[in-house]
């Protein structure tokens, strides 16, 4: 198959997708849950690597915040090795094809099922009723859309987003059946190790882009490497002195080794092994370390990505041609079962 602009793609490749909201900077739950799987699934076939703005707006943003992430994520997209001659990368908010499928499939899914959505009734139940807006509600058909629209096969995304890929799997499976197969159905990729990093201060929950600004539990990819040592320091762990694996009884020992894992490729087996009798305090440093190895290279790279805006913005326009291209394919044939008059 040749697509427009000297794009081909073999019948056999798997299409690889995913996106992340610009809605607070990133994170190390952002990099191990995602960003770091991304390069490898290149070898798959055609990937399309976004930035969901879209989504990011369902709670408020400052407009010049937004506008400073979403170019942050491209260029942290591009950091992590992404080729942008061979993945689509693009802002969702320049494929006008992704509220078009949005709206059509918000006809398609149900007031019951979105209700049901964890990530709706945790993140609203910290707001007011009239400060929750309707597009935090119909966050996951957007979604769907998202998803649907490039016929995707595999969705690399923490675990987190696992409900959410559910539900776009049964809002194909309905259409599907309704009229006659029209969308693949996608299935999540979630990462063996490191698909929920947790908190440093609270390590039953998830570290997130959403915590206090300056929150000493949230690593983020572009803190200072005063500010990762300092927050790895003050991580939370146990009353135990043993480095040992075991997520239910020491919450906090067990992400920081996951995080070590993550960042050096060592398994947990063989981190235990070498930190056996070391001390809490000096364990904590070598994960720091390990952290500090992996983005001190990483953020020299998005500072220097981030000084060249024009290019950045040519990647941004080649990748919304591309990716509108067969977004638009897959809309016309749903607008078409639907029974809208073509023009
Ligand atoms: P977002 O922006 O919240 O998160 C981006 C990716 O990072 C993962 N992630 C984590 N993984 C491990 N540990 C953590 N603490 C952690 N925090 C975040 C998320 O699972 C995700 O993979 N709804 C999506 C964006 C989106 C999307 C899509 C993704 C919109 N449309 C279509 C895939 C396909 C989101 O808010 O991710």
């Amino acid at each position: 198959m040749f697509f427009e602009g000297g794009f081909t793609m073999d019948e056999n490749q798997k299409v690889v997708l995913t996106g992340i909201k610009p809605s607070g900077d990133l994170t190390l739950g952002n990099y191990i849950g995602a960003l770091r799987n991304l390069k490898p699934m290149e070898a798959l076939g055609t990937c399309y690597y976004w930035v969901a703005d879209m989504h990011a707006i369902t709670v408020r943003q400052d407009p010049a915040d937004l506008r400073r992430r979403t170019l942050t994520l491209i260029a942290t997209y591009l950091a992590c090795g992404i080729d942008p001659e061979k993945s689509v990368m693009f802002v969702q908010s320049q494929v006008p094809a992704h509220a078009e499928l949005g709206w059509i499939l918000n006809c398609y899914s149900y007031m019951g099922e979105m209700s049901r959505m964890t990530q709706f009734k945790e993140k609203s139940a910290k707001l007011k009723d009239d400060s929750i807006t309707v597009g935090l509600f119909d966050y996951p058909v957007l979604m769907a859309a998202d998803i649907l629209l490039y016929q995707t096969d595999l969705v690399p995304v923490g675990v987190d987003q696992k409900q959410h890929l559910e539900i776009a799997r049964d809002i194909a499976i309905r259409f599907n059946n309704a009229y006659s197969p029209t969308f693949k159905v996608p299935e999540a990729y979630i990462p063996p190790v490191g698909a929920k990093v947790m908190s440093l201060q609270d390590p039953t929950s998830k570290m997130s882009k959403s915590d206090e600004a300056g929150d000493t539990g949230c690593i983020l990819l572009m803190d200072s490497m005063d500010d990762i040592r300092r927050k790895f320091k003050r991580a939370i762990t146990d009353l135990e002195t043993e480095v040992r694996y075991d997520p239910e009884k020491k919450p906090g020992v067990s992400n920081l080794m996951t995080i070590m894992s993550c960042m050096t490729g060592k398994s947990l087996d063989d981190i235990a092994r070498e930190f056996a009798g070391v001390g809490y305090g000096d364990f904590k440093m070598a994960v720091a370390d390990s952290v500090v190895d992996v983005l001190a290279p990483l953020q020299a790279e998005v500072k220097r990505l981030l000084a060249d805006k024009g290019y950045l913005a040519g990647i941004l326009k080649a990748g919304a041609e591309r990716a509108s291209y067969v977004a638009n394919k897959t809309l016309s044939k749903v607008k078409k079962k639907v029974g809208f008059v073509m023009p």
